[in-house]
């Protein structure tokens, strides 16, 4: 993020922040400097507000990517507080930092060399402090406990919500990328305990052996940017109120 000139209220009212009317300014502090900003903005349009851009790293904006983990306190309380800068309001008196992302290192692996419980798991010393900060409130300790027994199906499906944000490995003592970890996990899961899901092999086929959406791939590819647009937005859409068995007037690309 840096900060930008000009006048910080433009940002403000332009695509990303635009305050509720009437909002009331409060304080806040963003890496050690006060401003004042509109109490109603996320922490991420607070930023903006204050002149900061982001050029990049911001993310999805939506509670997804978990690509804003912040780190905050407030005054008068000891807790340090976590959340996610595009979902969490600003309060009076908050004192921010942002973490982009939380380093870890990139492990190689094969499937079928994996072991039943890597050693590694045994360094969790169940202290919870990941469940505690966790901002998707995912059972973190737990979901660690479970891959200790070899039980990767709970695990993956306690883990089911992380957003890879990285905060319960800036808590671990025992130094654990426990999200990279539960995407493993997930993977395993996906990969070799899930029942295979029938209809997949029928989808795959259509797309590899009978080509159904080849050409009509080239033919999006071979339009210009107006071109792209105008067949965006003339495109059917399923109405708001479609009964479950409604389908598009156009049948040639369904898998059915
Ligand atoms: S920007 Fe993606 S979770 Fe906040």
């Amino acid at each position: 993020m840096s900060n930008v000139e000009g006048n910080p209220a433009e940002i403000s009212v332009g695509k990303k922040a635009r305050p509720v009317a009437g909002a009331r300014m409060i304080p806040v502090f963003i890496m050690g400097r006060r401003y004042e900003v509109p109490e109603s903005l996320t922490i991420m349009k607070a930023i903006e507000y204050a002149g900061f851009k982001f050029i990049r790293g911001c993310g999805c904006r939506g509670g997804i990517c978990g690509a804003c983990a912040t780190v905050y306190r407030k005054p008068g309380d000891y807790r340090i507080h976590v959340g996610l800068a595009c979902q969490t309001v600003v309060e009076p008196e908050i004192y921010l930092t942002q973490i982009p992302f939380y380093p870890a290192n990139r492990v190689g692996y094969r499937f079928e060399e994996l072991k039943p419980v890597p050693q590694e798991l045994f360094r969790c010393v169940a202290c919870n402090a990941c469940t505690k900060i966790c901002p998707m409130d995912i059972e973190v300790m737990d979901a660690v406990s479970d891959l200790k027994q070899g039980n990767i199906k709970k695990a993956a499906e306690l883990t089911f919500d992380c957003i890879q944000c990285g905060l319960c490995a800036s808590r671990c003592f025992g130094e654990l990328p426990k999200y990279h970890i539960f995407q493993l996990a997930r993977r395993i899961y996906g990969g070799k305990i899930a029942p295979k899901a029938e209809h997949l092999k029928g989808a795959v086929q259509v797309i590899t052996k009978e080509k159904r959406y080849d050409k009509m791939l080239k033919s999006l590819m071979q339009m210009n940017e107006e071109e792209l647009r105008k067949a965006y937005l003339e495109r059917e859409m399923e109405p708001v109120t479609a009964a479950e068995d409604w389908r598009p007037s156009e049948k040639r690309f369904l898998l059915e």
